[in-house]
């Protein structure tokens, strides 16, 4: 998944541009490019993040330019593979998010046309077809219909051309959105990167093409002109350029976040969700509650919640292949922090006949507007890759659900930013755990019943942050295999939120002791009945302060995007 903006007008390319790629650098940082028009289309691209992109690059003027940032999908990460690119006869300059899966036989038939390639992308692959559709078509528009024609997967593409100053695009599933601007036109895959608190905005839908000039937008479908209607919307994004670490930020933020959440779905002790949405859970044979990562894990609690309904909790990347059947009733709950997923995307499509409802932060994400109904989580924009306030937004979602359903009082949930506050207070503790575990390559997280799903989310936080394996093991489980690794440097972490399980943990510890393993826990000194969150926070400042001390790049970790715009 990737970032990518472009601009046509009269404006200040080289700010803008790279204001916009900094805001979109969260998803997705292994590489950077940008492509600008002068008397020839100039191309600055390093495999590397946009701080490097900066340095290599002159301040320039130009009238129409490009931008993207890149998680590697197609290719290793190096230069040739870094965006923009330009076809042989350099007619043609692009930007690409999505992947093309027809692409190795496009690129068949363009070699045979003597088309060469310095890179291994799918993206090299588009620009130079676009080419090749112009050299016979002498037509960009009619191009860029018969380029869609062709191309089978996900795209959103940006292209400058030799032939005029227009600023071309072709959209298909990976979002791309038109902003209309006093001086002209800006178009990104993400609201984010327009920088503005008031956006008139047209966002482009599957197989719309067309350009941008700095006079008019035009855009078409199937070669007839659409009508542009645009959409205003208030977005209240900080100004983040003060931030120097996004994950401190937003675990810190939960209290409030929780507390605005809290505010706005319980007034006066009631819950306020959709009667419709209740009945349907109700009513429903099977709830099927599907995500990814972080948003799953939180996924996992629904079943704590609601024992005696029947939830089947699935990855959506499994989802997709399981050729699962449904009762006509069933209902189905997707979580994603950005509503743009594609593993949930196409689980939706599989189930989208029945009743639907999204725990979304984004609602105008793709999820949020397909939906029968989206929750927003309401967390506010969450920039870290590793997802922290969000797994509280969601799970307090679904906290709501369940006792809207068994009629179960709120007031302990209200108390909950209190106990949230409480916890970041142990960051000390959470420092000397940091330490500790800092010296270590690979360790367990061990629980049981709900614990087990909170050694999940907790062992994923710490690899995502911190590159140190770990595993979550039902701590039941050891002594059936994974205790063969226990030893003096394989130490295990036990979560523990339920203190009615003192002696089975006891009986675990000695078996990870009496063979010179190490043990730390992770409890809280609380007695209060939503614990399990206010461990999964502790676990959250341990990988901080793990990731601080190994020095590592906590809030763009390796290898990682924000949201994975691809299976
Ligand atoms: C969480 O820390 C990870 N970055 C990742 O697992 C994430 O939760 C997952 O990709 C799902 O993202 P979503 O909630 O935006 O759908």
């Amino acid at each position: 998944m990737c970032g990518i903006i472009g601009i046509n007008g009269n404006f200040n390319h080289y700010k803008l541009l790279f204001e916009g790629l900094k805001r979109l650098e969260y998803r997705g940082y292994d590489s950077s490019g940008i492509a600008y028009k002068d008397k020839e289309i100039k191309i600055i691209k390093v495999p590397s993040s946009i701080d490097t992109l900066k340095k290599e690059c002159q301040e320039f003027d130009s009238k129409v330019s490009l931008g993207h940032t890149r998680w590697a999908t197609h290719g290793k990460v190096n230069k040739e593979n870094t965006h923009p690119f330009i076809s042989n006869h350099k007619l043609f300059c692009l930007a690409h998010n999505g992947t093309i899966d027809n692409y190795l036989q496009i690129k068949e038939e363009l070699l045979k046309e003597n088309y060469f390639f310095n890179g291994e992308t799918d993206s090299e692959v588009i620009v130079n077809y676009l080419e090749y559709l112009y050299l016979k078509k002498q037509d960009v528009l009619k191009s860029i219909y018969l380029l869609d024609k062709k191309l089978k997967g996900s795209y959103s593409l940006l292209i400058i051309s030799k032939v005029d100053d227009n600023l071309y695009f072709l959209k298909n599933q990976t979002s791309l959105l038109i902003s209309k601007e006093k001086n002209g036109y800006l178009i990104s895959s993400d609201l984010y990167a327009f920088n503005k608190n008031v956006i008139d905005y047209y966002e482009l839908k599957d197989h719309e093409y067309g350009f941008v000039s700095q006079k008019e937008a035009r855009v078409y479908l199937n070669q007839i002109k659409e009508k542009v209607k645009y959409k205003k919307i208030k977005v209240d994004y900080e100004n983040f350029s003060s931030i120097n670490c996004f994950l401190e930020k937003e675990i810190f933020e939960c209290p409030r976040v929780i507390a605005d959440l809290i505010a706005h779905y319980i007034k006066k002790d009631k819950i306020l969700l959709p009667n419709k949405l209740i009945d349907k859970i109700i009513k429903a044979k099977t709830i099927f509650v599907i995500g990814c990562g972080t948003s799953y894990h939180a996924g996992l609690i629904f079943k704590r919640l609601l024992p005696n309904k029947n939830i089947k909790v699935v990855l959506a990347s499994e989802f997709i292949y399981e050729k699962l059947t449904f009762d006509k009733d069933d209902v189905f709950i997707l979580i994603s922090q950005s509503g743009e997923t594609l593993d949930v995307i196409k689980s939706y499509e599989l189930i989208k006949d029945h009743f639907t409802i999204g725990l979304t932060n984004n609602k105008e994400s793709r999820i949020a507007r397909k939906v029968d109904i989206n929750l927003d989580i309401m967390v506010k924009k969450e920039i870290s890759v590793a997802s922290t306030k969000a797994y509280f937004g969601e799970v307090v979602i679904l906290e709501l659900i369940a006792r809207k359903i068994n009629n179960k009082k709120v007031d302990d949930l209200k108390s909950l930013p209190k106990y949230l506050e409480s916890t970041l207070e142990r960051k000390e503790e959470a420092l000397e755990l940091a330490k500790e575990i800092s010296k270590y390559s690979s360790l367990y997280f061990l629980g049981k019943g709900i614990d087990y799903s909170l050694a999940l989310e907790c062992s994923l936080k710490l690899k995502e942050v911190t590159y140190i394996h770990s595993e979550a093991v039902y701590l039941g489980e050891l002594k059936h295999g994974p205790l063969s690794l226990v030893g003096k440097n394989f130490p295990s972490i036990i979560v523990s939120s339920q203190k009615e399980l003192k002696e089975v943990i006891e009986t675990s510890k000695s078996e990870i002791t009496s063979r010179g393993g190490k043990i730390f826990e992770i409890t809280s000194p609380f007695d209060y009945s939503l614990n399990y969150l206010l461990i999964v926070l502790f676990g959250d400042l341990l990988s901080l302060y793990v990731g601080r001390i190994l020095k590592v790049n906590i809030d763009k970790p390796r290898n990682l995007a924000k949201s994975v715009t691809v299976e």
